[in-house]
């Protein structure tokens, strides 16, 4: 895969975004500083220049139906936590797509779908992941980087061209490797099988559930039959 590195971007989302049929599928962009991250629900994503990993991969599926778009979600999150997982640190997936530790945030993703018809015609995975930064702003609620947990120093370099030849692409083609994604996803989720607090976001009433999955549309199934999509319910951490 051809990384191609940016000393300044605002977003590396937009760049490819913006550049959408100027590069090709499986192109990768990272920027040491981003001047605008964004994140999920219109957040910005804060990130300490040259410190963190921000990086964005652009896909063009040749047959990925539009109604399996949560599949880019399975296999981004999947290939983040088998790669954190390998440095030693016990990473999970929370649903949708973030990767905690404990109860702390290392990496969230933003994933932004072309359509055409009923099958996506681009995909743009958006990824912060939390290298070495050691000292975060107080709005980020619950933030952690690898080198708080692990106390070594990652080269941004050698560590995106490691941490992407974990990602099993190939598998977003087939209905078969989809299955295995989903089912993969849905093996340790953060929180799965124990009781926990959450809110309602339609009512904002806090309920105690406990999460048996993520439907193949990727909504979260709770035990007693519920399920939520991402507008309807958080966590209460
Ligand atoms: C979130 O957890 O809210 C999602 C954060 C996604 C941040 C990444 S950093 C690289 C890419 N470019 C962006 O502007 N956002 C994503």
């Amino acid at each position: 895969m051809q990384i191609k590195w940016f000393d300044e971007l605002d977003s590396t989302n937009d760049e490819l975004l913006r550049g959408i049929s100027r590069y090709d599928n499986l192109s990768v962009v990272a920027a040491v500083r981003q001047t605008s991250g964004r994140g999920q629900r219109g957040n910005k994503w804060l990130s300490a220049p040259g410190d963190n990993l921000t990086f964005s991969i652009l896909l063009k599926p040749s047959a990925l139906p539009a109604g399996e778009f949560m599949s880019l979600t399975y296999l981004a999150t999947l290939s983040v936590k088998t790669w954190l997982c390998e440095q030693g640190v016990p990473a999970m997936i929370k649903w949708p797509n973030d990767i905690y530790v404990g109860k702390r945030k290392i990496c969230g993703m933003l994933v932004e779908n072309q359509l055409d018809g009923k099958r996506i015609a681009a995909s743009v995975i958006g990824i912060g992941l939390n290298l070495n930064q050691t000292v975060f702003p107080g709005e980020l609620v619950n933030p952690v980087s690898l080198k708080r947990l692990t106390r070594k120093e990652y080269p941004l370099r050698e560590t995106l061209e490691q941490l992407l030849s974990r990602f099993d692409f190939p598998a977003l083609d087939t209905p078969k490797g989809r299955t295995a994604l989903w089912e993969a996803y849905n093996r340790d989720l953060f929180q799965q099988g124990l009781p926990c607090r959450y809110r309602d976001l339609l009512s904002q009433a806090e309920f105690t559930g406990t999460i048996k999955g993520v439907t193949r549309e990727g909504r979260l199934l709770m035990e007693d039959g519920k399920s939520f999509s991402f507008k309807e319910i958080g966590y209460i951490l």
